[in-house]
């Protein structure tokens, strides 16, 4: 039975965002930052995470309430063991019609197969440059720039076509090489996708003046490869498309900082810990894991999404963009806000 929700601001519940992990093989500065996150750092127990069986039930229940797409995130999804088994279980929701995967590449080479295998749809990859050095200061000096180089080509080798790969663009870090990575995967099918900066978690000290926004990221792209725009694929797509006039390929611009689209926005994220997020930059969402484990049934799972869903306000960027810096600075610093870690962006 269908029950499609709208939130206070007729919006649809259409994809939900699961977070599988909290971990990391990288200490990206903007997520998880080294100083932070170091060898004592304290993961969540193995108990306070979802299990697959958990996650496929919530999923059930928000298929008839809407919900078509399902994107697996981080930390890094592909630390989870098996995650091919929720894949797997996945697919067999009826109704459920995209499966999704944010990954850092460095584990696709053994990975990727049996990804496909278990009926992934799409996959995305993040990789903020191609050049070496800053590709490592991007992601605190973790793993190389070839292995997730390597992670892209057996995805390739594995049957993933149009891959996106996400490059988040901070302003004196990496925007210098941003024309680079269009380059290197202009002609290959894949899709660049390139990220204004924004202040998501606690804890990278976000700053205004380390946006570059969409609109100078085009500038700079066209000064070297004429773009024009194109189409959106569907209502509430983040990313607004370009192609390049010569017909080699597309890129994507995500504006959440300049130009945010809150007024789509058909999200719902899951984290790690069985908390229901209705926006990026929520507090800290509503525990759904205590229900699921202490024998609520299935339409009481679905009932409590749609109450969720139902009383649903957030628009924050766009709130924000009527806010001053130092107000956005001191609203980020007084209320506590889930980490993109917990909620895969
Ligand atoms: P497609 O399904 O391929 O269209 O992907 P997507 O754009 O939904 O997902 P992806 O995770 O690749 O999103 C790209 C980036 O856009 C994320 O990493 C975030 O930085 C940003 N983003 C995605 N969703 C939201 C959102 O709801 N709010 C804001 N502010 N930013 C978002
Ligand atoms: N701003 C924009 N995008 C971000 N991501 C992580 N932190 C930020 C941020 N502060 C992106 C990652 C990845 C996705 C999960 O979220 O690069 O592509
Ligand atoms: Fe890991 Fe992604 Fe966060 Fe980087 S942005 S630390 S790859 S979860
Ligand atoms: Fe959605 Fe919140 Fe992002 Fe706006 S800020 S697009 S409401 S997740």
């Amino acid at each position: 039975m269908s029950i499609l929700v709208t939130d206070r601001l007729q919006r649809p519940l259409h994809d939900l965002r699961v977070s599988v992990t909290d971990r990391c093989n990288f200490r990206c500065p903007y997520c998880m930052p080294a100083e932070i996150f170091g060898h004592d750092y304290e993961f969540m127990p193995r108990d306070e995470i979802l299990r697959f069986e958990e996650i496929l039930r919530v999923l059930r229940a928000t298929v008839p309430l809407g919900v078509r797409k399902l994107r697996i995130t981080g930390g890094e999804p592909l630390l989870r063991k098996d995650l091919h088994r929720l894949i797997r279980g996945a697919r067999e929701i009826q109704g459920l019609e995209d499966i999704a995967l944010t990954t850092n590449g460095t584990l696709l080479e053994r990975t990727a197969v049996s990804l496909r295998q278990a009926g992934l749809s799409r996959l995305t990859v993040s990789l903020d440059s191609v050049d070496a050095e800053v590709f490592s200061v991007m992601n605190g000096h973790r793993l190389s720039l070839e292995r997730v180089l390597e992670g892209i080509q057996a995805a390739e080798s594995a049957g993933f076509q149009r891959i996106k790969i996400n490059c988040v663009v901070q302003k004196g870090v990496n925007d210098h090489t941003m024309v680079d990575l269009a380059k290197h995967f202009r002609g290959s099918g894949h899709i660049v996708r390139f990220i204004e900066y924004m202040d998501v978690g606690t804890r990278n000290g976000w700053k205004l003046d380390e946006v570059l926004t969409a609109e100078e990221m085009l500038t700079r792209l066209q000064k070297e490869i004429p773009l024009e725009p194109i189409e959106s694929n569907y209502t509430g797509e983040v990313a607004r498309r370009y192609r390049y006039t010569d017909g080699s390929g597309e890129i994507g611009l995500i504006t959440s900082v300049s130009k945010p689209f809150c007024g789509d926005c058909s999200r719902a994220r899951l984290t790690t810990d069985g908390r229901l997020v209705t926006c990026l930059f929520a507090k800290g969402g509503t525990d759904l894991r205590t229900l699921l484990r202490s024998g609520g049934s299935d339409e009481a799972l679905r009932d409590r999404i749609a109450d969720i869903w139902s009383a649903r306000t957030d628009r924050y960027s766009e709130e924000r963009t009527q806010m001053s810096e130092s107000d956005q600075i001191q609203y980020a610093e007084q209320n506590s806000r889930v980490e993109m870690y917990e909620v895969g962006g």
